[in-house]
């Protein structure tokens, strides 16, 4: 067990290490590598919220926060080479992470079969659907990654939605146009409890319909409790135009996040 935390530290120490290394003055840059730094350590506080929550064992959290701290470590590479978050403008941030930790070889202090299961999970964390041809402790933890991850950029967002007035980070929109038009298939989607595709974003509110649609992507009932305690739902609500639509995903939503906890 001292081995376990002895690896967790190493990995943070290597992740403090390479992230400063990509420091700047220009403040922009900073600002945006800070921000996948700050991300990267709130979900690893996350998914261990969520193991526990549901009883993993010692060694599958360690895993677990591994996988956690390495799940965006592409972005860093990505910011300082293309200037965006945006994967269809520069190129996929999870086959670049890969990239990255087999360069440096990394993980080589876990065993084969770890290794595999934090590879896998990093290559499925920001597909639509996660592959179900994967064994059941990799998809465990591509379910985790999955979960904790959207939890923390659910808190991202939804502060930025109440400070954007003040301050605002082109990044954080996918530079997409800030107008008050919504796509109907975001819409349609939601009602249909299905994930939308981003390939179709045109607006910024789009985003937003985007990131409410996640919702149907939730694997673990722990989650939805967080939703509820955080009013995930009703603060990116906020942020869009008032329209029957909006309105009528709201109740939908709701409806749904409703059903699941209810299950418990
Ligand atoms: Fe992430």
């Amino acid at each position: 067990m001292i081995e376990n935390n002895v690896d967790t530290a190493f990995f943070h120490s290597w992740f403090r290490n390479y992230v400063k290394s990509f420091y700047t003055e220009d403040p922009k840059i900073q600002q945006n590598i800070r921000l996948k730094e700050e991300h990267t350590l709130r979900v690893c506080k996350e998914i261990l919220r969520l193991g526990k929550a549901l009883n993993l064992n010692k060694n599958a959290l360690r895993l677990a926060e591994t996988i956690a701290l390495f799940h965006d470590i592409g972005r860093f590479e990505q910011f300082k080479t293309y200037g965006t978050f945006n994967d269809r403008m520069s190129e996929n941030h999870a086959t670049l992470g890969l990239k990255v930790l087999k360069a440096t070889n990394i993980l080589s202090r876990l065993t084969k079969t770890e290794q595999t299961i934090v590879y896998n999970a990093i290559e499925d964390h920001n597909v639509r659907k996660v592959p179900d041809n994967a064994d059941e402790i990799s998809e465990q933890h591509s379910k985790l990654i999955r979960d904790a991850d959207k939890l923390d950029i659910w808190y991202v967002v939804t502060n930025y939605y109440t400070e954007r007035h003040r301050h605002r980070n082109p990044a954080l929109e996918l530079e997409l146009p800030d107008t008050p038009e919504y796509s109907l298939c975001f819409i349609d989607d939601i009602l249909n409890n299905r994930v939308s595709n981003s390939h179709y974003l045109k607006t910024f509110n789009d985003m937003k319909l985007l990131q409410l649609g996640w919702i149907f992507d939730i694997n673990f009932t722990p989650t939805f409790l967080y939703i509820q305690e955080r009013r995930i739902i009703e603060k990116i609500i906020t942020a869009l135009p008032d329209t029957d639509d909006i309105r009528k995903i709201h109740n939908h939503l709701k409806k749904y996040l409703e059903n699941r906890i209810s299950e418990l």
